[in-house]
């Protein structure tokens, strides 16, 4: 039986993909896999057992990467599942900055004992007047899952949409709109576009990027977005570039102490994925990974080890090793099942940084021995029999 920790209410249609061989557990200690969503993970005991970790939505921030790949456990995130949820909260924010419809239906709200509000509206109307987002030009930074789909809407919208991305994959890549204009850097972008939209991981290279240097670079009066991650802005900075101007009204999906006191500023209580679909997207994808991985070995969408997939296994065993990224692990992982006479009938290797992952189908089932030898070997993590 495999004890799942929901750390977090997950969708039931996601828990509901789980059989028998599963069942809940409120206890840490007890957990072979864990399900999160914003749960802080940072300073939790991981217990020795755990195998994985799976984050039901896209930012991982909240969860202990690189502890959880020193001890074998695999963490995955769900790309692409909430991005439908997010592009439309970004549209319709770039509408709400553009227009003060919020301030218009705050008006309507206080005058709504006024008999002849009809008539007043048509007065009082013009205090929430405002542009359009057509011509524009939208700056995204960032052209993953989430950015293209912004892109191509925004294009849709009439908008003149800029796009900077040097990680972009040629499966994003094929999926946007051949009108969206590439840069090569976000000063590019800063220069010239009046609304920049950020989608990009929080990171240490990424942390407050949108600095006084770069607002510095950008047009007066520039709407900037931020629906990934507060702290890539840094929040002395844009009080400041919004005190004076220089960036017209920030919209950030991320209430703290501070972004809930900066002026000309739209704070949503993290909304972005916030819809039953992207909910129901994220626990179904963050399930399905969680059981190939306990079931078949198979690692997708992971974000601290590599991706690897052997599909079912149909061999009479299979071993997966979570090991380190260094020489000679395969020529001693392959010289211990030959000298103890199990043949090897496929193996899968696959590296990401400093750790790497093997999938190893055999034609014998019994492996204990072979097992004690490959975890006692250096570098080697971890050793789980698949079947
Ligand atoms: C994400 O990282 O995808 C979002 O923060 C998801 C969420 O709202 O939980």
């Amino acid at each position: 039986m495999t004890k799942i920790n929901c750390l977090n209410p997950i969708a039931a249609c996601g828990l509901d993909m789980l059989t028998d061989n599963y069942e809940m557990t409120d206890t840490m200690a007890e957990a072979d896999a864990v399900l999160v969503r914003s749960a802080v993970m940072h300073d939790m005991d991981l217990p020795e057992h755990l195998l994985a970790i799976a984050r039901a939505g896209a930012g991982v921030n909240n969860i202990p990467l690189e502890k959880c790949a020193d001890q074998g456990i695999v963490v995955f995130n769900t790309p692409g599942a909430n991005a439908n949820g997010v592009k439309e909260l970004v549209i319709a924010s770039m509408l709400l900055a553009a227009r003060d419809i919020t301030g218009g239906i705050q008006w309507c709200q206080e005058n709504k004992g006024d008999a002849g509000v009809a008539k007043s509206a048509e007065k009082a109307k013009k205090a929430f007047a405002g542009t359009e987002i057509k011509g524009k030009k939208l700056g995204i930074i960032g052209l993953g899952a989430i950015g293209v789909l912004v892109a191509n809407a925004a294009n849709r919208l009439g908008m003149d949409v800029y796009g900077c991305d040097p990680y972009l994959s040629v499966e994003h890549a094929l999926n946007m709109s051949r009108d969206v204009t590439m840069v090569k850097t976000n000063e590019e972008l800063y220069a010239m576009c009046d609304y920049i939209t950020v989608h990009v991981p929080l990171l240490d290279s990424t942390k407050g990027m949108f600095n006084k240097e770069a607002f510095a670079k950008m047009k007066d009066g520039v709407v900037l977005l931020n629906f990934s991650r507060d702290t890539l802005v840094n929040e002395e900075d844009i009080k400041e570039a919004l005190e004076s101007g220089r960036v017209g009204r920030y919209v950030v999906d991320f209430p703290n102490p501070t972004t809930v006191n900066l002026p000309n500023t739209t704070v949503t209580p993290h909304l972005g994925a916030s819809t039953q679909e992207s909910e129901d997207n994220c626990a179904k994808l963050a399930v399905r990974e969680i059981r190939d991985f306990i079931e078949n070995g198979n690692i997708k969408n992971s974000v601290n080890y590599p991706n690897c997939d052997a599909g079912v296994c149909s061999t009479e065993g299979r071993i997966t090793i979570c090991h380190k990224n260094v020489p000679n692990m395969l020529s001693r992982f392959t010289a211990l099942f030959s000298k103890d006479g199990v043949n090897i009938e496929t193996m899968v290797t696959k590296s990401r940084g400093d750790y790497a992952y093997t999938i190893l189908d055999i034609c014998s089932s019994s492996t204990d021995q072979v097992v004690k030898e490959l975890e006692s070997l250096s570098n080697v993590i971890r050793v789980r029999v698949i079947k």
